[in-house]
């Protein structure tokens, strides 16, 4: 090699590190110049979150601890590859800003988005080490275009599951701002409830996995709106197409919503306690019914469900409940109704002293005791229309394989088959994920059995990576 030459290939590949290190540092502008966006990035490296750690290195263009040496001219295929790994880099940043992805390394959310950066990392890190013959160039890309493009899909998972945390924080959040406001004697927009009620009936009617929210320990209002919402999404599957409730259903998501407003009122440490409560704790939570109803009824002057639901959602068909131990003949249809989809809905979602039970646990329970008179019998039969196993729940069948619950039996079938919903089937019986989708609907399968529904721990591990959202 000439002396020329090997000066023009110096000046090459200088030029290229230089287009490079500009180009990094592009892309890390915006961190830089951004103190919040930093100063959020170093509290998750702080806390161990190694993903942020790798985002911020490569984002700011650090130089890794081995120095690849840079290929001596990078072909068109190659820069383009570089040039949308940078874009998919800078996508992942901005999802690591927002607040919405969970700071705990250990979530499914972001865990995925923590190894999807890796890949990028993988495929930046590669293009650094490619040989000069352009052929060889080539080949090499082609694997890591596919790299890229499994990061493409991941990216939109990420995106998905963060769009569906937004929308359920955020209606957390707004009802509990209006139960706030409604335990303060303030006025609310009546319209706003009916709005968020018509989002959860749709949300029904759209046939989506039913939410059991765990009940946030930080504010009574949270707690009081989290429990109304999963509360409010099991009434929707019960009554929807029931042609009774055709036109009010809309009223009875709306009680549903504001059963509890008079939790708002209870001291926070309360609502966190793990322990039994104290005499003094009881009494204060036997009032809560009353001390809603009062508050709603400057909402509805002239009376309504809401009101009703929310003075008699804790008291039982034989007199055992509170605060007035009325009896059946005293409680309307309806919000007998409320009462069996909030004792289930409280069973099912996570509580501070305890983990949530299985839907087909809590919906027996619920069934024991309408059957021992406490509850009304024919309005917990209706829990039957969401099978023992509602959409969304991840189930092992006799075979072993790991099955996605998509819908219950309808009409008549629903009371006679629980057991038995439509399914498709997400892991084989060996492990690995299942190569095509399948469809199997169990009333017709006789032969295929549900054996148990997966443990939270066991529904991450199966699902996180592919469906973060149903975790
Ligand atoms: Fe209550
Ligand atoms: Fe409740």
């Amino acid at each position: 090699m000439s002396d020329t030459k090997a000066l023009l290939e110096k000046i090459a590949a200088l030029r290229l590190r230089i287009d490079q290190s500009h180009h990094l540092a592009t892309a890390a502008g915006a961190t830089a110049a951004d103190p919040a966006g930093a100063a959020a990035l170093e509290d998750k490296v702080r806390s161990g979150g190694w993903h942020s750690a790798l985002l911020d290195g490569v984002l700011r263009g650090a130089e890794p601890a081995e120095k690849p040496a840079l290929p001596v001219r990078l072909s068109q295929r190659g820069a383009r590859l570089v040039r949308q790994a940078r874009d998919l880099l800078a996508q992942l940043k901005a999802l690591a800003d927002d607040p919405i992805l969970p700071a705990d390394a250990a979530d499914p959310l972001a865990e995925l988005h923590r190894s999807t950066a890796g890949m990028i990392d993988a495929v930046l890190r590669t293009v650094q080490t490619f040989p000069p013959s352009t052929s060889a160039q080539s080949r090499m890309s082609e694997g890591l275009e596919a790299i890229l493009e499994v990061v493409d899909d991941r990216l939109s998972i990420v995106k998905a599951a963060m769009r569906q945390r937004s929308t359920e924080t955020g209606r957390i959040e707004r009802l509990a701002d209006a139960l706030r406001r409604i335990a303060a004697g303030q006025a609310v927009n009546v319209a706003s409830l009916e709005q968020l009620a018509g989002e959860v009936r749709e949300e029904a009617r759209q046939g989506l996995p039913l939410r059991f929210h765990a009940l946030p320990t930080d504010d009574p209002a949270h707690a009081a709106a989290a429990h109304g919402l999963t509360v409010a999404g099991v009434l929707a599957r019960l009554i929807d197409g029931d042609a009774d409730w055709q036109g009010r259903d809309l009223e009875g998501l709306v009680a549903a919503l504001v059963h509890d407003a008079g939790m708002v009122r209870l001291p926070a440490e309360l609502i966190a306690q793990t322990g039994p409560l104290t005499e003094e704790q009881r009494r204060l939570v036997e009032r809560h019914p009353l001390a809603g109803a009062q508050a709603l009824v400057k909402l509805w002057p002239g009376g309504g469900w809401a009101i009703d639901a929310a003075a008699d959602h804790h008291e039982r068909l034989d007199g055992t409940g509170y605060p007035k131990g009325k009896r059946d003949l005293h409680l309307a249809d309806e919000v007998k109704l409320l009462t069996v989809c909030d004792v289930y809905a409280a069973l099912a979602s996570a509580r501070p002293w305890r983990g949530p039970h299985e839907p087909r646990t809590a919906l027996t329970d619920t069934l024991l005791l309408a059957d021992r008179g406490a509850l009304d019998r024919k309005q917990a039969e209706r829990l039957l229309r969401l099978a023992f196993y509602p959409p969304g729940s991840v189930v092992e069948l006799d075979d072993g394989c790991v099955a996605l619950v998509l819908a219950p039996q309808v009409g008549e079938r629903a009371l006679t088959q629980p057991a038995r919903p439509v399914v498709t089937v997400v892991r084989e019986a060996f492990g690995q994920a299942a190569a095509t989708p399948r469809y199997l609907d169990l009333a017709q399968q006789t032969e295929r059995t549900i054996v148990r529904s997966l443990a939270p721990a066991e529904r991450r591990q199966v699902l996180g990576r592919l469906y973060p959202e149903l975790v």
